[in-house]
């Protein structure tokens, strides 16, 4: 471990798909006790970069240093022996599975020693019920519940709740609040500040400027698996963000079509 080096460092890392760059060159740091927002428009490359930290795809080239050590993560069990617990954008959950079985899955509680150990539900589904409501989520009662039966903002909880249960020293997101109504979105925003008061480095994906304006320390947009910009809080307005991301681009050129449609329309009938 090296005194003063960030937990997680990203240098240079590019990764190619046959017939795709999805990412070029990016270099990154990940404190701890901080949310690193990671902003890009659709296909810019921020769940591949997720996966990479994760440990599901390899980089093309680049490195990888955990506490200024430098890693190769050769599947996801990599990744969480270092501390890194990945709540990824599809999946990642069960939904036939109940709460509490499905928050310790790869880890589960036993109830005695030897050849008849076996799961213990009910301490599974006490522990998963007590660590959601730990962080506000009052809502899911009995563990038996099946995940599927979760909303989006419970589920999204139940997967953070795990990573935190399990020591997670780097908590990463992708897209946690994009299926979610305000009130849920607002909600796992909360959960991600708990986290980081916790001291969890917060890797938070998503293409909403607002959520990430709200609770992020840094930010890098990624456009077309480059990184395009890199900033800390205050350094950029909303505005600045938005317009960064393709999505600005986008609903200018939409906004002065409309504003063209309108003035035809004015046209014709007068
Ligand atoms: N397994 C794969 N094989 C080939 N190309 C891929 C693969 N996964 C992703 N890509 C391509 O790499 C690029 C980046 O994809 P990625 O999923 O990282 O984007 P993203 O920023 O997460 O997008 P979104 O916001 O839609 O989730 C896209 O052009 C995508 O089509
Ligand atoms: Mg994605």
């Amino acid at each position: 471990m090296t005194v003063g080096a960030p937990l997680l460092r990203l240098t240079n890392v590019s990764k190619t798909y046959v017939g795709t760059n999805a990412l070029l060159n990016i270099s990154l740091d990940v404190e701890a006790g901080k949310v690193l927002c990671l902003l890009g428009d659709n296909g810019a490359g921020k769940s591949t970069l997720i996966k990479i930290l994760s440990g599901v795809h390899a980089p093309t080239a680049g490195t990888i240093e955990v506490n200024g050590e430098p890693v190769r993560f050769s599947s996801p069990r990599d990744a969480s022996a270092y501390g890194i617990a990945t709540v990824h954008q599809f999946g990642g959950t069960f939904p036939l599975m109940s709460v509490g079985r499905s928050f310790f899955v790869g880890a589960e509680p036993t109830k005695r020693w030897g050849p008849l150990r076996r799961f213990d539900k009910k301490l599974a589904s006490e522990i998963a019920i007590r660590e959601m409501q730990s962080l506000g989520i009052t809502g899911v009662t009995d563990g038996r519940r099946l995940v599927g039966s979760l909303s989006g903002g419970e589920r999204q909880a139940l997967a953070i709740a795990r990573g935190v249960y399990f020591g997670a020293s780097v908590l990463i997101l992708d897209e946690p609040t994009a299926a979610l109504g305000v009130k849920e979105a607002t909600h796992v925003l909360r959960i991600i500040m708990q986290a980081r008061q916790k001291g969890i480095a917060v890797v938070f994906v998503t293409h909403n400027v607002l959520h990430a304006i709200s609770v992020g320390d840094h930010f890098a947009v990624l456009i077309r698996g480059e990184k395009a910009d890199d900033f800390r809080k205050g350094e950029r307005t909303r505005e600045q963000v938005t317009d960064l991301m393709a999505g600005g681009e986008a609903m200018a050129a939409l906004e002065a079509e409309l504003a063209e449609m309108q003035a035809q329309a004015h046209h014709d009938t007068t």
